[in-house]
């Protein structure tokens, strides 16, 4: 069933989120049948625009980065009729008062009271003043229909973080507030609840009994991409770590729910986050690295160093890349390592979680039989490759027993036909659904900074003195490779 009406005011609505994944989202899930029967969508911001021209605008950005482009049989034509453009400004108190004539507006064009969203698609130190303006407005105080999105970064640290919180929480019940992470909308990433807990093979054996270690890899192949005001002030820890990664981790590694309640859910992956292993200061050096590009060549194109990029510092000291060993301390993952690695300008775009087993206990086979014995893995490949392989051991067909690795396969291609939606799509329709299971509760928000702070601080009291340490197309850092191989292990990659 589609969700109820909907009018989806958008902060930022002449801005790159809104063109790039907002508008092209939701005209998706108008083509898909999704969008409520009565919807309204309302830009909002600075900029002088037309309604015609807004919708021109959005149009673009459905042509350049939608996965359908296009009219689509005139679907688009009746999709921008729902669209509009308000100019206002955010910081003028007294123009909110357009926004609630707005929704007496369209509560009366459709004869019922919709459910009101507010996209905060905003830089992150506008979110605080808008919210608390908006707070003011009576249909704020309204808990079951009046609902407001906040997009990463949630806070620049804990402490940050939990004044946002606050700030939020004494504006909007926490039932009102959408913190997304688009990491948990990924069809692949939603999967992995599906393969452990619909099925009965996994789960007796997704422990520190049989799980030797977990890797998960999270590589970009663009650099910062003229976002160089932004990353300076976050860095691949905070822009990447803090929160896609540490979602994953929870995914892998949380027990499982006693049943699909948004809130049971966040309970079982603030557990993990609260049993992540909070190292010390002095420990960070065996637990992290950091790194940052050089300048140098990708795919035969020369690239620029971070240092050379536009608003970023000469002797910047912001990392674009970062390896952690994490631990998580529960009875189910104890000494089990989890490492992961994430960066910009790395060798290949992709997104993996590799999950290996111990060996198995006692070898009979003749020595001989097995020259590249290997244990067992589960790869899970989040984007842009998204299929999930087991690696086991097989007899090679002939007269001798020779064994060796192959895969067994589940490709989404092969195995579904239709597209799989996009992260933004799904989570939007959770928003109009009013569903925030897929969301960062205050909470986890605060829980996962807490594991990340002592890198922060460490790093922050240590400057690097060896940046940059990375070539762009390589896999980061010389130190990266050392992490992993100290414990005997080595990084994984796709073939
Ligand atoms: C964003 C980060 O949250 O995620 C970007 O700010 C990063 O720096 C992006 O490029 C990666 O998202 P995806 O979906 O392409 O893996």
């Amino acid at each position: 069933t589609r969700p109820p009406a909907t009018l989806l005011f958008i902060f930022g609505g002449s801005g790159d989120l809104n063109q790039r994944k907002l508008s092209p989202a939701l005209y998706n899930l108008f083509l898909d049948g999704w969008m409520p029967e009565k919807f309204a969508i309302v830009g909002l911001g600075r900029t002088a625009y037309s309604d015609e021209k807004f919708r021109k605008h959005l149009y673009d950005g459905i042509q350049e980065f939608s996965r359908r482009k296009g009219e689509q049989n005139g679907h688009w034509k009746e999709f921008s009729q729902h669209v509009g453009y308000l100019q206002m400004d955010g910081e003028d108190e007294a123009a909110y008062s357009k926004i609630a004539d707005k929704v007496k507006e369209v509560e009366e064009q459709f004869g019922e009271h919709p459910n009101v969203i507010f996209y905060l698609a905003v830089a992150p130190q506008l979110v605080p003043d808008i919210a608390v303006k908006l707070g003011k407005l009576n249909l704020c105080k309204d808990t079951i229909y009046t609902r407001i999105v906040v997009e990463k970064p949630f806070g620049h640290d804990l402490k940050s973080a939990h004044e946002l919180n606050a700030l939020l929480t004494s504006m909007f019940a926490e039932d009102q507030i959408y913190r997304i992470d688009h990491y948990l909308g990924k069809e692949t990433v939603q999967n992995i609840l599906a393969l452990r807990f619909a099925n009965a093979l996994f789960e007796p054996i997704w422990n520190r009994n049989y799980i030797d270690h977990i890797q998960i890899t999270n590589a970009e192949t663009v650099g910062v991409e003229g976002r160089g005001g932004y990353y300076e002030q976050s860095g691949a820890l905070r822009d990447m770590v803090q929160n896609h990664i540490l979602q994953l981790i929870c995914m892998i590694a949380m027990d499982a729910p006693v049943n699909f309640e948004a809130n049971e859910i966040r309970n079982k992956k603030v557990d993990v986050l609260n049993a992540l292993r909070k190292i010390t200061r002095d420990e960070v050096h065996a637990y992290a690295v950091r790194g940052q590009y050089s300048e140098g060549w990708m795919k035969g194109d020369k690239v620029k160093g971070y240092r050379q990029e536009e608003k970023v510092a000469p002797q910047s000291p912001t990392e674009t890349f970062a390896a952690i060993k994490f631990y998580i301390d529960n009875w189910r993952w104890q000494d089990v390592p989890i490492y992961v690695r994430t960066g910009k300008h790395l060798h290949d775009k992709t997104t993996i979680i590799t999950v290996q087993f111990k060996q198995a206990p006692h070898y009979a086979f003749p020595p001989e039989a097995a020259e590249t014995w290997r244990p067992n893995r589960l790869t899970i490949s989040i984007q842009p490759k998204t299929d999930i392989r087991l690696r086991f051991q097989a007899k090679r067909p002939g007269q001798t027993m020779t064994l060796s690795p192959v895969d067994m396969i589940f490709n989404y291609e092969d195995a579904y036909d239709g597209h799989e939606p996009e992260a933004y799509e799904t989570l939007l329709l959770d928003v109009m659904e009013g569903n925030p299971t897929q969301f960062m509760r205050a909470d986890q928000v605060e829980s996962a900074w807490k594991v990340v702070m002592p890198i922060i601080e460490a790093w922050e009291q240590r400057p690097p003195v060896d940046f940059p340490n990375y070539s762009p197309g390589s896999w980061g850092p010389e130190d990266a490779e050392a992490l992993i191989a100290r414990d005997g292990r080595n990084w994984v990659t796709l073939p």
